[in-house]
């Protein structure tokens, strides 16, 4: 492992010899990783990274809506974040008469700023280890679902226990697969409101085309703030609410990045799978990665073509399109990385490693054998789920249906007396999505989709139902969706309402005779049955070994240092401003600047068109205190571990200075969520030095900018600019 490792480092020419692999809990980076990163060039101590006494970094980072990660810049709450994170948001205020996605928004003053329901902003107050609690009475021969509810209740006591005020949450995670749990005492913020955004020509810029790759130069940053009650406290929201006065603000530095640089990225990662047994990997990327993407191919053509035509669709579909191509393209390059690290083959000579250490523990006997011929079993089942969500994700009808269906489930469970609850729960969901839903694009989508879903899940797994409908539509895509979106009550919002506003027998009787409703059902049982029933079956004990495993390695390895995979928690992740060399003869450099913006300058191109003002600040080289050497820094990559839900996340220096914002991996690197390589996993960062000088000199913003608290760490000077208004 460590000769790969050293082997790679050479290859990739750049790097010295450190770990840069990790997302480490940072209530103990004093134990495990201080040392280290000092010696990588960290001016700072772990305490000020994690402090209970006093305001530290871990209080400017805040869990952004709960799929994002945020950080405070100012004394008066304000928020940064990435663009693709306010997405929705800015969309949400965003029409053809005030499109903010297209031009941008830049409230002139707080009174202008825009509330966002449902947004919040979640602070952690604190983090303590809970095992030996959670694990008491846990016997080893309980079986996972006695295990499961003896943990539940543990936890539950745990949580009532637990030390905190009555507008604080507590919060319980399992870690490594079940084998620790961590409390975490948060607070969260329920009034965020946008403050700025740029347009989507340089939040957005490149696009889907350059999304997941290097060289990269997008401004991909937004800003809001955080209200509090007067107490400073969470508050729903009100026009009486004031900015948060946080605990702790990051100052930003204005010094720039250079090669091998130390930095630090302070987040809430969304979920890796760094300790799974080799067949689960070739599941992934042989079994489940392609049936995604093959179903995202077919929907992502057909909506991309609608949208570029149509300007109303263009913004009904930006916000889906955006997401469904994310993952669509990360999985593609999943693939491809694996592949090309030969990453199946490094679980097999782990694994070959790990047997020859397992000898001579007899409890270990087995093991990864058992563990790896259930995912064997499991991945046939694994693939159909895929299809099936996929199918469901992608056709939106199939997905009101679905919701639609489980309405009524859950009215059969409840009792009849509640149908006018749960349906008027039903219909605000569905006017909602029905806002941003068109039948055109949508048939299209369902007839290549129920082409593929039908090729690709066999018949056996599809049940009868779901198959007679099949049939009568002559097994084929078009016709089928010709008859669903002629026939079915599900069209349109009024269409809809008008089919469930009727007594609960009624609608139960009628969803059987709806074409819609009625594929549904069919695909629905059957997929109950044959797909998901088997692969539950599989599941408490794959999840039994997985956590045996992870023990086995943690107590058999004893040359790797262990970290818990992510799960949404805060994490600390460090690294070096470097290059990467993906192929023979390739080579990267780790910073762009404007200069490459107005290389891939398209006039009037979707993806790759330049605001007129972002030209002439470029032509007259008008950067302001914001450029180094006559050149606008736009971008950097660093080998910072990071996956999703580490968007937003501030890239900070040696000190705790704000320098960049984590907006993505590059392309080679994607698979590093199951396969890391040190060699060629680069995360991607939007220069700090851009946003302000787009805020600035761009948007005309400067009274944003005075917020803030500029510094200059490398020159030794004091802050030049620290105004608190
Ligand atoms: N790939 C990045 C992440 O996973 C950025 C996604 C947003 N950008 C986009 N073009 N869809 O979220
Ligand atoms: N772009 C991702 C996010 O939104 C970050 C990543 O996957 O690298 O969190």
């Amino acid at each position: 492992m460590r000769k790969i490792f050293l082997m790679a480092a050479l290859l990739a020419g750049h790097l010295s010899v450190y770990a840069t692999e990790g997302m480490w809990l940072p209530q103990l980076l004093t134990k495990l990783n201080e040392k280290e990163m000092k010696g990588m060039g960290m001016k700072i101590s772990a305490a000020d990274i994690y402090n209970l006494n006093k305001g530290s970094l871990k209080d400017a980072i805040v869990s952004f809506g709960g799929f994002c990660t945020g950080e405070i810049i100012s004394s008066q709450g304000l928020l940064l974040t990435n663009h693709h994170c306010g997405y929705s948001a800015i969309q949400t205020h965003s029409s053809v008469e005030h499109n903010y996605l297209d031009n941008g928004f830049w409230a002139k003053n707080k009174a202008e700023e825009l509330p966002n329901a449902g947004l919040t902003a979640t602070f952690i107050v604190r983090i303590d280890d809970v095992t030996a609690e959670a694990l008491r009475g846990v016997a080893g021969n309980l079986s996972e679902s006695a295990r499961q509810s003896a943990i539940d209740k543990n936890l539950n006591a745990i949580k009532a226990n637990a030390k905190k005020e009555t507008y604080q949450d507590a919060l319980i995670k399992p870690f490594f697969d079940g084998n620790q749990y961590f409390l975490f005492i948060t607070e969260t913020y329920k009034d965020v409101r946008l403050v700025g955004a740029p347009p989507s020509s340089i939040g957005k810029f490149g696009a889907d085309t350059d999304n997941w790759v290097w060289p990269r130069h997008t401004g991909d940053f937004s800003i809001f703030r955080i209200y509090a009650g007067k107490d400073n406290l969470p508050a729903e929201y009100s026009k009486d609410n004031v900015p948060l006065k946080p605990k702790h603000f990051l100052p930003i530095s204005l010094d720039g990045i250079r090669e091998d640089d130390f930095t630090m990225v302070f987040g809430f990662p969304g979920r890796t799978n760094e300790y799974l047994p080799s067949e689960a990997v070739k599941l992934t990327v042989e079994g489940q990665d392609p049936a995604r993407v093959k179903m995202r191919d077919a929907a992502l053509k057909v909506i991309d073509g609608f949208m570029r035509k149509d300007e109303k669709i263009k913004i009904q579909y930006a916000a889906k399109f955006a997401s469904t191509a994310n993952a669509w393209k990360k999985w593609i390059g999943e693939m491809q990385g694996v592949k090309q690290t030969n990453g199946i083959q490094r679980k097999l000579d782990f694994e070959k490693r790990f047997q020859q250490l397992a000898q001579g523990r007899p409890e270990y006997r087995g093991l990864l054998d058992s563990l790896n011929n259930l995912y064997k079993q499991q991945g046939p089942y694994a693939v159909s789920r895929d299809y099936y969500s996929e199918l469901l994700r992608n056709t939106e009808m199939l997905g009101f249906a679905n919701n639609l269906i489980t309405a009524l489930h859950d009215t059969r469970l409840k009792g009849a007396d509640q149908w006018e609850t749960i349906r008027e729960q039903f219909l605000k969901k569905a006017k909602a999505s029905y806002k941003d839903y068109n039948n055109d694009v949508d048939r299209e989508v369902a007839a290549v989709l129920l082409d593929i879903y039908f090729e690709g899940v066999p018949s056996s797994r599809i049940g009868g139902e779901g198959y007679q409908v099949w049939m009568e539509t002559n097994k084929d895509g078009k016709t089928t969706a010709g008859k669903l979106y002629s026939q079915s009550a599900l069209v349109s919002y009024e269409k809809l309402e008008a089919f469930v506003n009727r007594p609960f027998q009624q609608v139960s009787a009628d969803v059987w005779k709806d074409p819609a409703t009625k594929l549904l059902i069919g695909l629905r049982n059957g997929y109950t049955d044959f797909v998901n029933k088997p692969y539950d079956e599989l599941q408490p004990e794959i999840n039994r070994l997985q956590r045996r495993y992870m023990q086995a390695q943690m107590d058999l390895v004893k040359d790797k240092r262990f970290y818990p995979d992510a799960n949404s928690t805060l994490r600390l992740t460090y690294g070096k401003v470097n290059g990467y060399a993906p192929r023979d003869a390739v080579e990267y450099d780790f910073a762009t600047t404007l200069d490459g913006v107005m290389e891939k300058y398209k006039p009037g191109d979707y993806e790759f068109d330049v605001p007129e003002k972002l030209r002439q600040l470029h032509a007259s080289k008008d950067y302001g205190p914001y450029g180094a050497n006559g050149k606008m820094p736009v971008c950097f990559i660093a080998s910072n571990h990071t996956t999703g839900g580490n968007s937003g996340s501030p890239a900070l220096d040696a000190y705790g200075n704000l320098i960049g914002l984590n907006f993505d991996r590059t392309w080679e690197g994607t698979m590093s969520d199951i396969n890391y390589d040190a060699a060629i996993c680069r995360n991607i960062m939007v220069d700090i030095r851009y946003v302000l000088f787009i805020v600035d000199k761009f948007a005309g913003a400067k009274h944003l900018v005075d917020e803030m608290k500029l510094v200059h760490p490398k020159k030794g000077a004091k802050p030049v600019l620290k105004k608190a208004s």
